[in-house]
């Protein structure tokens, strides 16, 4: 009995951003850079399971996955994807870096697909790789399938004659030391990951009406966002890939679709760090994509209100109701991150973000 009341967190009845966010079993939330799946009236989030202190930035356990019918109770419901052992050679190797991971659910096959950036153990974020997995049932096991960068050996549709020239020795090394200020066509990253594929660092994955499936990444050494239509079955690349935000140095994307139009949100690259948050608007996946600023308005704005976006969620069974996904990283000790979770309004053609200490769905 003393114990129920020790646990007793829930149940929640609002959004209090920032705060410890305790899940049925009282513990806070460890679902770090998730996004959500919505299946059968109930919410799935996925997210990076961190541990204490800056070395629990890693992946130590793996994808943790909780279940909500309210979005604001959630239920742990384990490990869906776990690392493997310390020495097993395994891309997922405990140590290596596993994050931002999504899941999306294939009609088709009738399987759960998961997308993450995937960095090997000890590499630090050299590799820029992204990692796929697949389950049966939604909250897993998932099994690991493999590890690829992004459309290796193709071009995108707006591939550049520029980046089709091959390089000499010196170009390649040039090339190698891109400085992060450096307009990415003045060194043709694009042509330098050619052949093994292109980086991919953080990402999201967003499916549009019509079933189709697509991964958006920070590419090309993090100064251009990549869109890519996936295969049927999402497990792989169909081949069709557009570059998006040439030189602007994005990370953190997140996509929604609101009255057939394709928003975007994103962030600078300052590690850990929060920055000043982008937002942007596309008649098409493909674009053109139409910056409209920084979303946030109150105070706090040029720092998202320490957040930096994940993922955005559309409410089910209301109409235009999505909420903002950030994460409030604690990189010097990885577990005590905190969720900021906020309304996306609308106003004068594009989307803005209030804060607010406490909020409720009945705002929308
Ligand atoms: C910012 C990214 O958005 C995070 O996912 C993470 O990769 C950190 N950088 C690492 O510094």
């Amino acid at each position: 009995m003393v114990y129920a009341l020790c646990i007793v967190a829930q149940p929640y009845r609002a959004f209090t951003p920032g705060e410890i966010w305790k899940d049925n079993k009282g513990i806070h939330i460890n679902a770090h850079g998730g996004g959500i799946l919505l299946e059968n009236h109930t919410y799935y989030w996925f997210g990076e399971h961190k541990t204490e202190g800056r070395e629990g930035n890693k992946a130590n356990v793996g994808v943790h996955v909780y279940s909500s019918t309210d979005l604001y109770n959630w239920k742990d419901e384990g490990i869906a994807l776990k690392v493997e052992p310390e020495g097993s050679d395994s891309p997922i190797e405990k140590g290596c870096i596993l994050e931002r991971p999504k899941v999306i659910y294939n009609a088709k096959t009738r399987k759960y697909v998961m997308w993450f950036h995937l960095e090997p153990k000890g590499k630090g974020y050299a590799g820029a790789m992204i990692g796929i997995a697949s389950a049966d049932h939604v909250t897993g096991p998932y099994r690991f399938i493999r590890m690829t960068r992004g459309n290796p050996q193709t071009w995108p549709v707006n591939v550049l004659e520029l980046h089709k020239k091959s390089l000499t020795a010196e170009q390649r090394e040039e090339r190698s030391n891109l400085k992060s200020n450096e307009h990415p066509d003045s060194v043709n990253t694009l042509g330098r990951d050619f052949e093994k594929g292109q980086h991919s660092r953080d990402m999201t994955l967003f499916v549009d009406d019509d079933g189709k499936a697509y991964q958006i990444r920070s590419a090309e050494s993090n100064s251009v966002i990549h869109i890519s239509e996936l295969t049927d079955d999402f497990l792989d690349f169909s081949g069709k890939y557009v570059r998006a935000f040439v030189g602007r140095r994005m990370e953190a994307p997140a996509i929604f679709k609101k009255d057939g139009l394709y928003y975007f949100m994103g962030s600078g690259c300052t590690g850990w760090r929060p920055n000043e948050a982008r937002s942007a608007v596309a008649p098409s996946i493909w674009g053109p994509w139409t910056e409209l600023g920084n979303p946030c308005v109150d105070e706090g704005k040029e720092l998202t209100y320490r957040s930096q976006s994940t993922y955005i969620l559309p409410v089910a069974g209301k109409k235009d109701a999505f909420i903002y996904m950030g994460d409030r990283w604690t990189s010097d000790n990885a577990i005590d991150g905190r969720y900021i979770w906020l309304p996306i309004e609308f106003e004068d053609n594009r989307f803005i973000i209030h804060w607010y200490d406490e909020w409720k769905l009945s705002r929308f």
